[in-house]
């Protein structure tokens, strides 16, 4: 009762009335969807309106790249390798699963990002061959910058 007692005089040291109140916070559905419009129209990077089927398929892809790249960065501390090596050409690079994945997209921009992805992961792989850790960071360094680009550049 005394909690009431001071969020009434609260409410009313503000100059809110009650009802006022209750008024504002019962549109909160309403000011969320305003709200989403609004990030939706700031968000400047072009869509590949892609179709509901692909976007899921997309998505798992992406994970896949990411564990790739951690998985990279583990063997590298390790000095593994040729580990880290085979799991950029077969993970990054441009195998024929990688390809067929990047022709299935419309946009010409956006598929040639990803062709240039995959070539750096091959790349990546060979720096990774060479067991130099300076080389195989700037390669690795250059195959993030793919990652970047499309991610500032595109959307699903
Ligand atoms: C050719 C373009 C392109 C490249 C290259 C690319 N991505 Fe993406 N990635 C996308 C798009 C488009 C999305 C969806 C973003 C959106 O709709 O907001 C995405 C989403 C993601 C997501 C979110 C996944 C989820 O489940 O929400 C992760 C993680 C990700 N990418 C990781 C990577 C990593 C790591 C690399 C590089 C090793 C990479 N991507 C390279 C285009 C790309």
């Amino acid at each position: 009762m005394k909690q009431m007692m001071i969020l009434l005089g609260l409410v009313c040291i503000s100059g809110v009335s009650l009802p006022a109140w209750a008024e504002d916070h019962g549109d909160m559905a309403g000011m969320m969807h305003q709200h989403m419009m609004q990030t939706e129209a700031s968000d400047k990077r072009t869509s590949l309106h892609l179709p509901a089927h692909m976007k899921q398929q997309q998505l798992t892809m992406m994970r896949e790249h990411l564990a790739a790249v951690n998985d990279i960065i583990a063997d590298i501390a390790e000095g593994k390798f040729d580990a880290a090596s085979r799991t950029a050409h077969q993970k990054l690079g441009l195998t024929p699963e990688m390809q067929q994945m990047c022709n299935m997209f419309d946009n010409d921009e956006f598929r040639n990002m990803g062709l240039t992805f995959h070539k750096r992961g091959d790349a990546l792989g060979d720096a990774l061959k060479t067991k130099n850790v300076r080389r195989s960071l700037d390669a690795l360094h250059t195959t993030i910058n793919s990652c970047v680009q499309c991610h500032a550049t595109f959307r699903q």
